[in-house]
């Protein structure tokens, strides 16, 4: 109860002590925050508006900076409508008219808890509904993971060398990606669209897959096939990750127009296919594979430079240079 007139403050304690409340008192704004300081927030505050000291418009702001939960009742006097509009506008929760009437008083003051309880009850409900569908996301996130992962560890059981391919891919694709710019939600379909752009050689032969030698005309059409069936195993498990299905889809189309399976050229290859090109180029040349062993990092490095703007995007493969300016370091091991 904020007030400097002592008597109307003592007749107020006393009905809102009549209300099985306890009351603190103060002479003034100044007085009423140190108030708050020493005994901390307090549910509903009562107070008049000229005062000396600190008047109850400048004790209201303060007030609410600093207990932002607070129920403020201002007491206004008859002509100071325009004020008491003020305080609400402020945040004041509702205003009393001098000379008071204790009823009124009574039941502004009911008003005012039962007001701050439901706000605060449904500050409640929605933090704990953000907080119950954050755990949710975390939930779905973690399923899409160990599905990805599932997926990978079924590809790699068939094909030996794909093994480590996914995850070092997925691992050069994000430190190109960050080069170029890539955060949040993109870079992680980097990082899935990494791991997961072979998956469709679940429906490629093993003996093709492991073919010692040069693949034959209908061999190699054969294995254009997984861009597709990838993409068609993927969507419905992605459907809120489409760029993560243009890599799968697209990571084998050239520069030049001359890659597959739709012939796309230049910036019509989605970027995030052109990227991942460039570093499943790399990883495939570094490896040692069925059908020939492998170049070493410098090679490799050279031979992603000679095809840039024919097969690869020359932004990627100068950011993938960037990132990886240690070739004695590569390849990466995972
Ligand atoms: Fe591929």
């Amino acid at each position: 109860m904020v007030d400097d007139d002592a008597q109307v403050r003592s007749a107020l304690v006393r009905v809102i002590e009549s209300q099985g409340l306890e009351c603190l008192e103060a002479a003034s704004g100044a007085d009423a925050l140190d108030v708050l300081r020493i005994q901390g927030e307090v549910p509903v505050c009562i107070s008049d508006i000229y005062m000396p000291e600190m008047d109850g418009v400048t004790f209201l702001r303060e007030a609410l900076r600093l207990y932002p939960d607070m129920a403020i009742i201002m007491l206004t006097g008859v002509a100071e409508v325009t004020t008491a509009v003020e305080c609400l506008q402020l945040g004041a929760l509702d205003y009393i008219s001098k000379p008071v009437l204790i009823d009124e008083v009574r039941a502004r003051l009911q008003k005012a808890l039962e007001k701050r309880e439901l706000i605060l009850q449904n500050r409640f409900y929605q933090q704990h509904l953000e907080s119950r569908v954050g755990e949710l996301d975390r939930r779905n996130k973690q399923s899409l993971i160990n599905g990805v992962q599932m997926l990978v560890h079924a590809l790699e059981a068939k094909d030996a060398y794909t093994s480590g391919h996914s995850a070092r891919v997925s691992r050069y694709a994000v430190k190109t990606a960050v080069r170029l710019g890539y955060t949040g939600d993109r870079l992680e379909a980097i990082r899935l669209g990494g791991e997961l752009h072979d998956i469709g050689k679940i429906g490629t032969r093993e003996a093709i897959l492991n073919k010692p030698g040069p693949l034959t005309m209908d061999e190699f059409e054969h294995i254009k096939v997984h861009v597709m069936l990838g993409e068609r195993i993927l969507a419905p498990f992605l459907t809120e990750s489409p760029s993560v299905l243009r890599i799968v889809r697209s990571h084998h189309e050239r520069m030049d127009g001359g890659g597959f399976p739709d012939g796309l050229r230049g910036d019509a290859i989605p970027p995030e296919a052109r990227l991942v090109a460039v570093v499943d180029a790399f990883d495939a040349m570094t490896t040692n594979r069925a059908y020939r062993p492998s170049r070493t990092p410098p090679e490799a490095v050279e031979e992603l430079r000679q095809c840039a703007g024919l097969h690869f995007d020359p932004d990627v493969v100068e950011a993938f240079q960037a990132a990886f300016p240690d070739v004695a370091a590569l390849p990466l091991h995972v």
